[in-house]
C-alpha cells in the first residue's frame, strides 16, 4: 500500500480548494511504551503497540499555505530545501497536493532530539485540515500524520495516548486513542545532553536493529507485556509501576540496537551520567525514573511533590506539565 492512496481515500468527497491559512498547533509526545520497529516502511505500520504522553504546550504551531514552490520556513528563518528534513517535509505535503510555503515555531526548548518530527507532523495535518477546511477526526488526523513519521500519529491528542497495533494491511486500524485518565501531578523532566544532529535516523535504525540484532526477537515480547502493565499503571495513577515499566521498557529498546551489528548507540557519556544519577537518587528514596528515544537526551518521569528534589539535582531541568492548562 501506498501513502497516497491512503490519502486519497481518507480525503475522498472533502475540498481540495483551498481557504484561508491558520496556525494551528500540535504537542510533543514521549512514549512510555516505545515504538521500534516497522512491519510496512511504506506507510509506517508498527510492529507493536506503543503508549504515550503529550507534552501539552510544549510542541509545534504550523502554517501551511499555497505557493509557487515548496519552502520551509523555522522560527521565521528560511531553510534550506536541500537537506534531508527539508526533502522529506515536502515529500510528505507533495502526497497533499501543493506546493506549499511551510511555517513551524517550536516551543521545544532544547532542541532536535526531542520529538521535535512527532509534532512537526502532526501539526502539519491539522495546518492542512485548516487551510482546506476538512474538519478532519481525530483518528484520521493520527493516520494521516502516522504517514510523516510514526510517532506524530500519537502527537494528535493530549493525555496519555496508546497507539493500536492494528492489523489491517491497509493500516486504517493503526493510530492514537485516547487514554482516559487525567493525572495532574505527573511530571516529565527533560534533560538536555546534546543538541548535535543524531548519528543515524530512526527509520534506519529501527530496519538496522530489526536486521541484524538477534535480540529483535524478544521485543515484541517485551511490548506485549509492558503495554497492559502500562495500562494498569496509568489507570491505578501508580508512578512506582509507569516508572518501573517505562524505564525498563526504554532500557530494553536501547539493548535491542546496541545488541545490533554494527552497534547503535545514541547515548553519550552525558547520558549515562544522568541515568546513574537517576539511579542513585532512586536508591536514596526518590521516585524518579527515566526514559531515553532516538537520542542521547534524557526524560525524567516523578511526581510534582518531588519538583524541587529534581530541581535541585538536575539544575538545568526543564519541567513538563502534560494536564497543565
Ligand atoms: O516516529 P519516529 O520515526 O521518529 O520514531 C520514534 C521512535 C522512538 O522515539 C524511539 C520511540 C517512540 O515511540 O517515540
Amino acid at each position: 500500500m501506498q501513502a497516497v492512496e491512503i490519502v486519497y481515500s481518507l480525503l475522498a468527497g472533502r475540498s481540495r480548494k483551498p481557504g484561508t491559512a491558520h496556525e494551528v498547533y500540535a504537542p510533543a509526545n514521549i512514549a512510555l511504551v516505545k515504538y521500534w520497529g516497522k512491519r510496512d516502511e511504506a506507510i509506517n505500520l508498527p510492529v507493536t503497540g506503543s503508549l504515550s504522553v503529550s507534552m501539552a504546550d510544549r510542541g509545534t504551531y504550523a502554517t501551511v499555505e499555497p505557493a509557487e514552490a515548496f519552502s520551509l520556513w523555522i522560527d521565521g528563518v528560511e531553510q534550506d530545501v536541500a537537506t534531508k528534513a527539508s526533502k522529506r517535509m515536502a515529500a510528505y505535503l507533495g502526497l497533499f497536493g501543493g506546493p506549499f510555503r511551510l511555517s513551524t515555531r517550536t516551543t521545544i526548548p532544547i532542541g532536535a532530539g526531542l520529538a521535535s518530527s512527532a509534532s512537526a507532523f502532526a501539526a502539519v495535518v491539522r495546518a492542512l485540515d485548516a487551510l482546506y477546511g476538512w474538519d478532519l477526526d481525530v483518528v484520521s488526523q493520527s493516520i494521516l500524520a502516522r504517514l510523516g513519521s510514526g510517532s506524530a500519529c500519537r502527537s494528535v491528542l493530549n493525555g496519555f495516548v496508546e497507539w493500536r497495533l492494528g492489523e489491517r494491511a491497509d493500516g486504517m486500524d493503526s493510530h492514537a486513542l485516547p487514554i482516559d485518565v487525567r493525572w495532574p501531578s505527573f511530571r516529565l523532566g527533560l534533560i538536555a545532553v546534546s543538541e548535535a544532529a543524531k548519528p543515524i535516523g530512526s527509520r534506519e535504525a529501527m530496519r538496522h536493529t530489526r536486521e541484524t540484532a538477534g535480540l529483535y526477537a524478544a521485543w515484541p515480547d517485551v511490548v506485549a507485556r509492558d503495554l497492559p502493565e502500562m495500562r494498569a499503571a496509568i489507570a491505578a495513577r501508580d508512578l512506582t509501576q509507569l516508572g518501573e515499566v517505562a524505564e525498563g521498557n526504554a532500557m530494553a529498546m536501547h539493548a535491542t540496537m546496541i545488541a545490533a551489528r554494527p552497534s547503535v548507540c545514541y547515548w553519550l557519556e552525558e547520558s549515562l551520567t544522568t541515568l546513574r544519577r537517576v539511579w542513585a537518587l532512586r536508591a536514596d528514596g526518590l521516585a524518579v525514573y527515566a526514559t531515553m528515544d532516538a537520542g542521547p537526551n534524557v526524560k525524567l518521569l516523578f511526581d510534582v511533590r518531588d519538583e524541587a528534589a529534581i530541581r535541585s539535582a538536575f539544575p538545568a531541568v526543564q519541567v513538563v506539565n502534560p494536564f497543565g492548562a
